[in-house]
């Protein structure tokens, strides 16, 4: 279909978009006020007329009344600073339109009708990286959540689908590659140097899944054959240079297609897949339909300047992106409340294909530490909310761990309770029913309780209630009788005052003592605020594992003895369990430590217990190194903070690296022995040699913690003769933590080495932000000012200043500096990228937490930002949050 240019004169009842109010309170969208739209929107065509500093976007829309909704004699069509330049009902011009704020409401009698509108919209000028924005010379889209509406007016709400029609125009010279969703299907040569392409996609989507990329790309290109033979082309596009840093990415997109066949039964449904890969994002990534787009950060991958964290994470994220295909695209959301049905169940399906990827256990970890570093605070602080939200202000604000990773973790415990196969069961008939709908939570929960036959009456508090619940854990031993008492508290948090009980699913064992063993495993779901548990047949006091591989997102509070938590370190068959065993006991000791609680000769028989569980990790034979390096991380700062009720961050700092250094020195040889071995281990990919990468570094960091005469010297010897980005970036890691001429010469080598390569330059600022040296909060302002550094790139922010903001040695001086920078930073960012600007008023938020002195020089900057006037809906919702 060919879309007829629209006049595109004015037709004088236009109102300046600039001129449209700006609410400084912004009004509260609830979830219970949902009412499904007025109108069908069956079909869209975009018109492009593509060019960096002014693009045309001439949206013709076929609507229909919706039978389901109240009749309208309006239609409101959602804008976000657009300005309509013509507005037609049925082919014939119309002036009878109004503005509501941004939003275009046009008068419609209750039939079909073909509504046409022109905007002109800057993509160079757009910083906030929403909409239609330039990067590099190429552009690109970002719609969700609501970054349609800075495109063309629309109902920009996840249930109403349409097909979209797209075609684009602009210089070839400019504009080589013209992608869209769906499949190309026509283009041509235009006049003076331009061309034009057209796509459609058949599949009915919301406007949050339309994507459009214009620009100078080269394409890695592949195929996939599908389970039922249909032959998919597969294309990553990235800038020229970038080419040979796509192959893992294309390797994780071919297993993705195949794991989701075999595990969950997701067929692809289109012949082409295509990726493109920009540099300025705000996001991880975006799973528009057939056209994905990625920050480069996730699919550009090789030895030289990828860790093999980098590696992990482009795998997983062409993961979650891909398999957003079935969960989030072809069954999407009923409205923005529902966010963690196509998050929370995605992150899951991306969680365990990278279990079978790689390690099962070790990935398990690392999601818990995710967890337990990003969501456990949110769950405990002002921002707190539940997976399903009721009422929010900006939606961009609501893209939380909470929402993620917490929804996995929900759905992750109707897994283990019915079982995998049931799951499958459940996950089929959803799929199923709501194919091709816009589904909400309930929809997902009713499917899995009917698939799966499993009563999920109770278990929607999950749902609904916000905040971590607490198991408080004692079992106690009489006759051949050992009893399992367990209690839950679910606190309050904001809006919700008092909690129900939830249902608790416990994996547990208990082992006897003498032989090592248990007698199987068993699940036990805690459903009341206190219950009690008795099993039979022990003679004498077993040891109890609970909560193996961490069946349920809860804190234990343990009453156990420091014994058995050794004991347990040491013997657990439960890589999580024993795992938190040896987690467990230093965060007792550490919080002993803390509290004052210990005199020295205590406080050393606390550490000589710690060194020698670390030193029994460190001789283990049937572990392999990839387990060993997550045994040997200590707890970190932050996790240590929310042990308690209220944080001395100075202290848990003292305390922490005193234990560190202790180790280093303590276990010296053996650091330095392990260091050797895994040095001989030759570079490749596989978990032998990753494993020793792994250890490797951490054997250095231990090293140097405790100050070891010629660390520095070893470190400069892991940094110059590294052959890959792992070694390298772990021994400048270490060096930028300790001050010597090695520093400044690894800072400046690594420097000159890839100065050209922005996501190496990532590191290299962040390195230096979550650097322990004294002097990081100069560095971090020096650093402001560096050429490379730029507030248009959030890579580029979040490297200095999330690398910052985490580094609770500098972020929380005592001064109050680190509390500066960063509200001084959320004021210079929120008018250039809102979403970005908004992320940083978190660490800011945990004032509550921290004791008096610091927690005032925090809320005073909370403060000073809410006196700022103008704030961005993001920021301004988020700080008001927080002092609330
Ligand atoms: N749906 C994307 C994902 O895969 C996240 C995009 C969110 N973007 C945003 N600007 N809020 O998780
Ligand atoms: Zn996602």
């Amino acid at each position: 279909m060919d879309i007829a240019r629209t006049p595109s004169s004015p037709d004088g009842n236009t109102v300046m978009a600039d001129a449209a109010p700006t609410p400084h309170e912004p009004p509260v969208i609830r979830r219970e006020d949902y009412k499904p739209f007025e109108w069908l929107v069956p079909e869209v065509s975009l018109d492009f007329d593509l060019g960096l500093g002014s693009t045309r976007v001439v949206a013709t829309l076929s609507v229909a009344p919706n039978a389901k909704a109240d009749p309208s004699t309006t239609i409101r069509l959602n804008g976000d600073g657009l300005e309509p330049l013509a507005v037609q009902v049925d082919g014939e011009i119309v002036s009878d339109w109004s503005m509501d704020g941004y939003d275009l409401i046009i008068p419609l009698t209750g039939e079909g009708h073909e509504l046409r509108v022109t905007t002109q919209i800057s993509p160079a000028a757009n910083s906030a990286l929403m909409g239609l924005f330039a990067s590099n010379g190429m552009l690109c889209t970002q719609c969700e959540a609501e970054g349609f509406r800075r495109i063309t007016f629309f109902p920009d709400r996840p249930d109403v689908l349409s097909t979209y029609r797209v075609r684009m125009s602009g210089l070839k010279a400019h504009f080589p590659v013209l992608l869209s969703n769906g499949n190309l299907e026509a283009q041509g040569e235009g006049e003076d140097g331009t061309h034009w392409a057209e796509w459609h996609d058949p599949w009915p989507k919301p406007s949050y899944l339309f994507a459009l990329v214009a620009g100078d790309l080269v394409a890695n290109s592949d195929s996939f054959t599908t389970m039922s033979g249909r032959e998919v082309a597969l294309n990553i596009y990235v800038r020229d240079g970038d080419l040979p840093r796509t192959g893992h990415a294309m390797e994780s997109l071919k297993k993705s297609m195949r794991w989701d066949e075999k595990v969950f039964g997701r067929e692809y449904d289109l012949d082409l897949f295509n990726i493109v890969a920009v540099s300025d994002f705000n996001m991880g990534a975006m799973e528009n339909k057939g056209l994905n787009v990625f920050n480069t950060k996730y699919v550009l991958a090789d030895p030289d300047t990828a860790t093999d964290g980098d590696f992990d994470g482009v795998e997983g994220v062409i993961a979650h992106e891909y398999f957003h295909n079935w969960s989030g695209n072809r069954v999407t959301c009923r409205d923005w409340f529902q966010l963690s049905l196509k998050e929370g169940f995605t992150v899951l399906r991306d969680q365990l294909f990278s279990q079978d990827m790689g390690s099962e256990p070790v990935k398990r970890i690392e999601d818990v530490r995710v967890l337990r570093g990003a969501q456990f605070p949110e769950d405990s602080g002002p921002l707190a909310h539940p997976i399903r939200p009721d009422s929010y202000r900006e939606i961009s604000n609501f893209y939380t761990a909470t929402i993620y990773n917490k929804g996995a973790e929900v759905i992750r415990m109707m897994r283990s309770m019915c079982g995998e196969e049931r799951f499958r069961a459940g996950t089929d008939l959803y799929f199923d029913r709501h194919d091709g709908e816009a589904a909400t939570c309930e929809d997902f929960v009713k499917a899995i309780e009917d698939g799966a036959e499993l009563d999920l009456e109770q278990f929607r508090l999950w749902y609904s209630q916000a905040g971590t619940p607490k198991v408080s854990v004692r079992l106690e031993h009489d006759g051949d009788t050992a009893t399992l008492h367990l209690s839950q508290d679910v606190p309050p948090t904001p809006g919700q005052p008092e909690k129900q009980p939830m249902p608790i699913p416990l994996r547990i064992a208990l082992f006897d003592r003498e032989s090592g063993k248990h007698d199987g495993e068993q699940l036990i779901t805690l459903t009341k605020a206190q219950d009690s548990f008795s099993f039979e047949g022990f003679a004498t006091k077993p040891v109890l594992s609970i909560n193996r591989g961490f069946s349920a997102p809860v804190v234990i509070e343990r009453d156990i003895a420091q014994d058995d938590l050794v004991f347990l370190a040491a013997h657990d068959d439960d890589p999580f369990a024993r795992y938190e065993a040896l987690q467990d006991l230093v965060v007792g000791h550490l919080k002993d430590v803390i509290d004052g609680n210990l005199d020295d000769s205590e406080r050393d028989t606390g550490r000589q217990a710690i060194a020698a569980a670390i030193s029994a990790v460190l001789d283990d034979e049937h572990i392999d190194d990839l387990m060993r390096g997550e045994m040997l991380l200590l707890p970190s700062e932050g996790y240590l903070a929310e042990t308690m009720l209220v944080a001395d961050p100075g202290a848990i700092h003292e305390a922490r690296q005193g234990l560190r250094a202790y180790l280093g020195t303590q276990l010296e040889e053996a650091w330095k022995a392990l260091h050797q071995r895994a040095s001989s281990v030759p570079f490749s990919h596989d978990a032998e040699a990753r494993g020793a990468r792994k250890v490797k570094t951490h054997a250095l960091a231990y090293l140097a913690a405790g100050d070891v005469d010629g660390v520095q010297e070893l470190a400069w010897e892991q940094y110059s003769s590294a052959d890959n980005m792992t070694d390298r970036q772990g021994a400048l890691m270490v060096l930028c933590n300790l001050d010597g001429p090695e520093r400044t010469r690894a800072l400046l080598d690594f420097y000159n080495r890839y100065k050209d390569n922005a996501l190496v330059i990532d590191k290299w600022f962040s390195l230096q932000s979550m650097s322990l040296h004294p002097n990081a909060i100069e560095h971090v302002k020096a650093l402001a000012d560096h050429p490379q550094f730029t507030l248009k790139n959030p890579n580029r922010v979040r490297s200095l200043y999330m690398g910052f903001a985490v580094n609770p040695q500098a972020f929380h001086d005592a001064s109050g500096e680190g509390y500066r920078m960063i509200a001084d930073l959320i004021l210079q960012l929120d008018p250039i990228n809102p979403q970005t600007a908004a992320r940083f008023v978190t660490p800011l938020g945990r004032w509550r937490r921290i004791e008096p002195k610091r927690s005032a020089l925090m809320k005073a900057e909370l403060e000073q930002i809410a006196a700022a006037g103008d704030l961005s809906r993001d920021t301004s919702e988020q700080v008001s949050r927080s002092l609330g």
